[in-house]
């Protein structure tokens, strides 16, 4: 036999073809070269081949190289492949809303303006059940009724003693077990949730790590008399589900300590003190202790994303001669446009009639005479009192300025009619109409009268990643306008080189 015979048999072998001339011998041989090239092939796929592909994917940080720990034998490593970790969604909120069956009839009202039964999660707590409509189950989140709270104390000579019961919403919900919760976030019944910026707010933090976050009073004195440290309970505040979960553990001997503290949200907390967890500030929470109108504030909103509006029995409606309920109903057609832009403000001049433009978009744009430097135009105007029913600057917690005596100083005033979304141009176009207001009897030379300008159209495109970047307050830009007394603005992000400035 030749040996090329042996090769060619040997080939045929592996390649398990055709085995003519087989004998016991040759078929051994093969058999053992078979074995030492699939260990090879084996230690190839261990070593080298799993080593660098370990390596790499190390270096991509889309796997954790661990060495497991029940392997006996050194170097045997193995790959646990990291779910990439999903961004905070809606689902991930479980909303707790403290509400009481005394004032369930009217309240509900205000729930319903910005629930969303399909995509959210929560819980209305109240004191005792009550009568729900057909509509009310549909449109509501469901009621649960919170536990007895018979065996504290409680000792406020001005407040409710149903402050412990809504406390207990995080311990209690916490006790629900429920799956795959990030935040809880508490609220009363008449606070008013953006919740696609909550999420949008929440997702920029570890929901793994103790985080609670809320924002204290527009009343200064408030906050001395409570806390600068306490997130406002009609605000509405999240709380990471560890620290909940860990809140849960502690929360009634806690409450216990503290039977003279008057709301649900100083106890709250009063318990974030114990664990040493500080109050994390998002400016877009509002608790709007506020009398009067919202204007000034919500014209000139911190560049943050509009988390929540509280206290709407008491405040005006933010739109006048128009009911609470039906104001909201219009803030929401530019919500559900352009949640992310809602009452972001941008400040542009019309150099050649001399005036100043404010945007609040979705909610009111202005116009003043003359030319007011950016940092004057982002402070709040004082069209409102304080929660003493102050006037004067000392009693709020952030700086405001007030309204000028002096007509010329005065703005014009529209606010929002209307608003869509246009396919063609991919923009949202907004309509802002003048009210009435006593400032045309101004003498000034210099500027042109916008008493003439009876409407504002607002161009904008839609900017849903707007707070993945770093804040920055939109620029706007005075289009030339064809109609009769109307002026038409762009708002957007600031172009590469543009600032705002005369
Ligand atoms: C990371 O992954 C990408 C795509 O999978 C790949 O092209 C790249 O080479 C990897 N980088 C490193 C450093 O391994
Ligand atoms: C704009 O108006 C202000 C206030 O009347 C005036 O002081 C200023 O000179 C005017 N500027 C121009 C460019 O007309
Ligand atoms: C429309 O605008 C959005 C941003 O607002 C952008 O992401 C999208 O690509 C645009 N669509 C088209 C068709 O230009």
């Amino acid at each position: 036999m030749k040996p090329q015979g042996a090769m060619k048999d040997f080939e045929s072998l592996l390649c398990l073809c055709n085995i003519k001339t087989t004998t016991l011998f040759k078929l051994i041989i093969s058999f053992i070269i078979f074995l030492s090239f699939s260990y090879v092939f084996n230690s190839i796929n261990l070593t080298s081949f799993s080593i660098q592909s370990l390596e790499k994917s190390l270096r991509n940080s889309s796997s954790i190289f661990v060495q497991n720990p029940t392997e006996k034998s050194a170097g045997n490593f193995q790959t646990y492949p990291i779910i990439p970790q999903e961004k905070t969604q809606l689902r991930h909120i479980v909303f707790g809303i403290a509400s009481s069956s005394k004032l369930w009839k009217h309240r509900k009202e205000y729930i319903k303006l910005w629930w969303k039964p399909e995509e959210m999660r929560g819980f209305v707590w109240l004191d005792k059940p009550v009568k729900r409509s057909t509509d009310d189950k549909q449109c509501l989140p469901s009621v649960k009724i919170s536990s007895s709270t018979s065996k504290f104390k409680y000792k406020n000579s001005i407040g409710d003693r149903s402050a412990i019961r809504m406390s207990r919403i995080v311990s209690e919900t916490v006790r629900l077990g429920l799956d795959d919760v990030r935040w809880i976030v508490l609220g009363d019944d008449d606070t008013f949730f953006f919740a696609e910026n909550l999420v949008r707010v929440l997702s920029k933090y570890d929901h793994n790590q103790f985080y609670y976050i809320g924002k204290s009073s527009e009343t200064h004195r408030q906050n001395i008399h409570f806390s600068y440290n306490m997130a406002y309970g009609g605000a509405g505040f999240a709380i990471s589900y560890p620290l909940a979960k860990t809140l849960a553990k502690m929360q009634d001997r806690c409450l216990h300590r503290y039977p003279k503290l008057y709301g649900l949200d100083d106890r709250i907390q009063a318990c974030m003190a114990e664990l040493g967890v500080p109050l994390t500030v998002e400016m877009g929470f509002h608790q709007l202790d506020i009398y009067g109108d919202a204007f000034g504030l919500l014209a000139a909103h911190p560049i943050a994303p509009l988390l929540s509006l509280h206290h709407l029995d008491v405040i005006e409606p933010i739109f006048p001669n128009t009911g609470r309920i039906q104001s909201l109903r219009r803030l929401k057609m530019p919500m559900k446009l352009d949640s992310a832009g809602l009452m972001q403000q941008s400040i542009c001049y019309n150099s050649v009639k001399n005036w100043t433009i404010s945007v609040s978009w979705g909610y009111a744009t202005q116009i003043f005479r003359g030319i007011v430097p950016a940092r004057e135009m982002e402070i709040p105007l004082r069209t409102f009192a304080n929660w003493y029913r102050m006037h004067n600057e000392v009693g709020f917690s952030m700086k405001t300025r007030p309204l000028s005596t002096n007509a010329c100083r005065r703005p014009f005033v529209y606010l929002l009619s209307n608003a869509i979304y246009n396919r063609a141009t991919n923009r949202t176009a907004s309509e802002y109409v003048k009210i009435q207001n006593r400032n045309s009897e101004c003498n000034w030379k210099e500027t042109v009268n916008p008493s003439h300008v009876w409407r504002v159209e607002v161009y904008k495109m839609r900017e849903p990643n707007l707070w993945d970047k770093p804040p920055r307050r939109n620029c706007c830009r005075v289009l030339p306008s064809t109609k009769e007394g109307t002026i038409a603005v762009d708002v957007g992000e600031c172009r590469e080189g543009e600032i705002i400035e005369l």
